[in-house]
């Protein structure tokens, strides 16, 4: 058996007919949205990586610093012999966990990006020999996520506070067939975000550099180039906003003037009228004893709570019950 194996369940057109789907939904209903997971071609994903050395984006340096001082803690509580790692993207942050995890037989990789598997894949392979890697090209907001069969206990991680992008229905189903990929005593190890001052919330998703509105408007070009539509992003300003009765911060792009936008694809003329907004992202934020209920509602218990030395992050590990 190779030690690298790289299984597709996702067609190789289903990124295109889902982008259709959720433009034609999103920019037909009122007010407009569009999915945050479209942000991450590559040169969103370029921007998204510049983002995470921002001095106000602290959620990556904050769970890194976690990960560092917990990931022997991690080891210990689980024996993972198998770790899935959900949006894996670059695996940059799962070195920590992986030099860890001594019983550690299989790594499980699953995203979308099918270039960012096989990069980090054969890299980890490279200073890890003997690790299995089996990547999964797979959308894990999708649920029927078939995971290979290897040992357990199985570990699966969902790093980056990504779990906020969820609305909390969404959440909810998302948990539940997290826990469905696990058997009793395995774990999740989840990174969320915490509530805090709105000011360095907000700064952190409208940073001084413009980067954040760079990638926020990058969604309109991944419109225009997917389906040939006519956005002017010069046309549209990047808004971040804090919902303090959700608890989630809000990505909009607010056009500065009225205007019609075309997208040929879908056969589609969509009005904006001034100043209205798209909605293109929630990031939500979240209190321990949120989820604590979130997880328990799942089928999860949480075991550890660790947070970063100001607070500002968590990392959790929850067992199957
Ligand atoms: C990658 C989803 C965790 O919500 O903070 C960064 C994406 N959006 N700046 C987040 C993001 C704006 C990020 N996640």
């Amino acid at each position: 058996m190779s030690p690298f194996h790289v299984t597709r369940t996702l067609p190789e057109d289903a990124t295109d007919a889902a982008l259709r789907a959720d433009v034609l939904r999103g920019l037909t209903r009122s007010p407009k949205t569009l999915p945050p997971k479209w942000f991450y071609d590559a040169h969103g994903s370029d921007l998204f990586e510049k983002i995470t050395e921002l001095p106000e984006y602290y959620p990556t340096r904050a769970e890194r610093e976690i990960l560092i001082a917990r990931s022997g803690d991690i080891a210990s509580a689980t024996g993972a012999r198998t770790l899935v790692e959900l949006g894996s993207g670059s695996s940059e942050k799962t070195r920590y966990l992986l030099d860890a995890l001594t019983d550690l037989h299989t790594y499980v990789p699953v995203d979308v990006s099918e270039s960012a598997l096989t990069q980090a894949g054969h890299a980890l392979i490279a200073e890890r020999p003997g690790l299995d890697v089996h990547a999964l090209i797979a959308d894990f907001t999708d649920d029927g996520l078939v995971l290979p069969d290897t040992p357990g206990p199985r570990l699966v991680a969902f790093l980056g506070g990504t779990i906020g992008n969820l609305l909390p229905a969404e959440r909810a189903s998302f948990l539940t067939s997290v826990r469905s990929l696990l058997a009793p005593g395995d774990a999740l190890l989840l990174g969320t975000d915490l509530v805090k001052d709105e000011s360095v919330l907000v700064a952190a998703y409208d940073d001084a550099a413009g980067v954040t509105a760079e990638f926020n408007k990058n969604v309109l070009a991944v419109v225009n180039r997917e389906l040939g539509a006519d956005f002017d992003l010069g046309a549209f300003a990047h808004v971040a906003l804090w919902d303090a009765e959700n608890e989630w911060i809000e990505m909009r792009l607010r056009a500065r003037t009225a205007q019609t936008v075309k997208i040929p694809v879908l056969d589609l003329a969509v009005d904006f009228a001034d100043g209205e907004e798209l909605r293109t992202e929630v990031s939500a934020k979240f209190r321990e004893e949120g989820v604590r209920h979130e997880l328990a509602d799942a089928g999860l218990e949480l075991a550890h709570w660790w947070t970063d030395a100001e607070g500002r992050f968590a990392l959790s590990l929850s067992v199957a019950r």
